[in-house]
């Protein structure tokens, strides 16, 4: 039996996997790379579980990028943000502040159940 037919169903079956999930926003790979380390406590693309920490999803960009850089840069007062800031160029805040804003607010994904 040839082996195209079962790559091609693999490949269709990846392609519909791919397509019900979300679409991601206006961003590219290498944005949402460096957001994704903030979705452990933000929420998945900054959509945060009951608001703690706040949500980033849809916020404003401008106001995003400053809070960045005052984390950063110590200027805004924070317990864990310093740290989280800290190590980026104003570029890669750019592009952070860029997918998060560009996020629409909405429904936390769901909580794991645990036993
Ligand atoms: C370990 C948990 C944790 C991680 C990871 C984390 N944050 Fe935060 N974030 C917080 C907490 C807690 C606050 C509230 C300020 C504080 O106490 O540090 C906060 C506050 C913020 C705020 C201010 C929100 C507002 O409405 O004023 C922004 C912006 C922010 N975080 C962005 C980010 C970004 C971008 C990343 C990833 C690079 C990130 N955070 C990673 C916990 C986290």
């Amino acid at each position: 039996m040839s082996r195209i037919p079962l790559l091609l169903m693999l490949l269709m079956a990846g392609n519909t996997w791919a397509q019900s999930l979300e679409p991601a926003p206006a961003a590219n790979s290498h944005a949402r790379s460096l957001a994704a380390t903030c979705f452990t406590c933000h929420g998945t693309d900054g959509r945060s579980v009951g608001g703690v920490p706040p949500s980033l999803a849809g916020q404003n960009r401008d106001y995003l990028l400053k809070q960045l850089q005052e984390f950063r840069d110590g200027k805004r007062p924070a317990t864990i943000m310093h740290q989280h800031a800290k190590g980026y160029t104003d570029e890669q805040l750019k592009l952070i502040a860029d997918y998060f804003a560009a996020v629409l607010p909405g429904q936390a994904a769901a909580a794991p159940k645990v036993k």
